[in-house]
């Protein structure tokens, strides 16, 4: 062992780990990133950038480091601000849970909160904002992790070759989720090149994204993916991500890449967040697919850790009907075929929908696009009682104010009653966290 001189040298260099209880006839490995000193794979894109911004005078000495991001990004920049003496200043959605603006803080950066879910040309939009603050900052940069090449230079220099090495050459396949795409573009440059084309590079995306052929509706899994607000004009891929490296893209569904999220924790002792699920669910299956010689290696970018809440948690899992078959008496059984209409459809359409479905509410949804519950921002998702549908056929469907109400494939009636409140009489089944049935409390009770 050395001293390391500084926390940031100990950024990169994370090992590759076999999932020998996983896949014990197949060789698939997974990279750590984790165990970077700020918990995720972003550590090396914001370090890079950093010194690349420090060399090319961009960042003075003393200045600000701006950027908007929610996530992992802005750990490993605040981190480097730190560690370098920098302010740092993030822009986030006002919807972040408080426990990463937190961590954030911690590190002593500022936080600017703007309202979640606005399309990406709105003017305070998360990377709008910060681009703003960025030049009226004295002393302002603007990380720009989506179009700064530092990002994916850093993976062709560090990532690519740690996962030649560690496999010393036996590599056939390269296996990475993609957010802002620096990790698998600058990766999956390099092993193409140093294998000689041989080197496959698979994309792990959850299954609505655009990456994989996707609508772009939203989806569980976080900070991987590209998600298409209904209001974006502009839905063009991220400047850094070079699909033209990328062999293929797999879609993996939420409950697929959640539930192997899990299942890394409970038998191969690996926490790991939701788009190391998704990575390695890829993975498993090229392996299955590629037979006994492939040596398939998936990049896990982040901790369980930041989302025991969530993934980690059984109750959130079966509220979100992610984790549905094993137990006795869980709604599952209700799950039924959903009838919907869109915003805009007429009150007389709507009714003979309904009076035709045997249901005794209809959910709205925005333009059909996408069933997720709780839906995102931007998107409508309600449900339309017998009452709403009184007035004129002629007018459009209101659209009820009250936040719709969900319960999940994976609670039983008795739990699902417990947390509802008394006036509610119609809810949403979720299962995967999309609307899977409606149902009355009073169908409930009876159960
Ligand atoms: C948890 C997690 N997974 C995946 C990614 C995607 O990595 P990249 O932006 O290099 O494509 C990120 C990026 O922020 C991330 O934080």
């Amino acid at each position: 062992m050395t001293a390391a001189d500084s926390l940031l040298s100990l950024v990169g260099g994370t090992p590759l780990v076999r999932l020998g209880r996983t896949a014990p006839e197949a060789e698939v490995h997974a990279k750590l990133e984790y165990l970077n000193p700020g918990g995720s794979v972003k550590d090396r894109a914001a370090l890079a950038m950093v010194l690349d911004a420090e060399e090319s005078g961009a960042l003075p000495p003393g200045g600000t480091i701006v950027e908007g991001t929610s996530g992992n990004t802005g750990l490993g920049l605040a981190q480097v601000a730190a560690a370098r003496g920098y302010s740092s200043l993030f822009v986030l959605p006002d919807k972040t849970a408080v426990e990463k603006l937190d961590a954030l803080r911690a590190y002593g950066a500022e936080i600017v909160l703007t309202p979640a879910g606005l399309p990406r040309e709105h003017p305070d939009h998360v990377v709008a904002y910060a681009a703003r603050l960025a030049k009226e900052t004295d002393g302002g940069w603007l990380a720009d992790q989506y179009g700064n090449p530092a990002n994916p230079d850093v993976h062709r220099r560090t990532t690519g070759p740690e996962i030649w090495e560690a496999t010393a050459g036996r590599v056939t396949h390269l296996v990475s989720t993609i957010g802002t795409g620096g990790t698998i573009t600058g990766t999956g440059e390099y092993l193409r090149e140093v294998s000689g084309g041989r080197v496959q590079v698979v994309g792990a995306d959850p299954e609505t994204s655009l990456f994989s052929g996707g609508d772009g509706s939203p989806f569980a899994v976080e900070a991987a993916g590209h998600y298409w607000h209904p209001q974006t004009v502009d839905v063009g891929y991220p400047e850094v991500y070079r699909p033209d490296v990328v062999d293929r893209v797999l879609p993996i569904g939420d409950r697929e890449s959640i539930l192997t999220a899990r299942a890394l924790a409970r038998t191969e002792g690996l926490l790991v967040g939701g788009s190391s699920g998704t990575a390695a669910a890829a993975a498993l299956r090229v392996a299955r697919e590629a037979g006994p010689d492939a040596v398939v290696v998936a990049i896990l970018p982040d901790s369980g850790r930041a989302y025991l809440s969530k993934y980690h948690s059984e109750q959130w899992l079966r509220r979100q009907g992610f984790l549905d078959d094993d137990r006795p008496g869980t709604l599952a059984s209700l799950v039924s075929t959903v009838v919907s209409v869109p915003v805009g459809t007429s009150v007389g359409e709507a009714r003979m929908v309904l009076e035709s479905s045997g249901h005794s509410a209809l959910p709205v949804v925005l333009a059909g696009r996408s069933d997720r519950f709780p839906p995102a921002a931007g998107e409508v998702l309600a449900l339309l009682l017998p009452d709403d549908l009184r007035g004129s056929p002629d007018a459009a469907v209101p659209v009820p104010a009250a936040p719709p109400v969900g319960i999940g494939t994976g609670e039983t009636a008795a739990e699902a009653l417990a947390r509802l409140d008394p006036g509610v009489s119609v809810v949403h089944l979720v299962r995967d966290a999309r609307l899977a049935g409606v149902v009355s409390v009073g169908a409930l009770s009876r159960l």
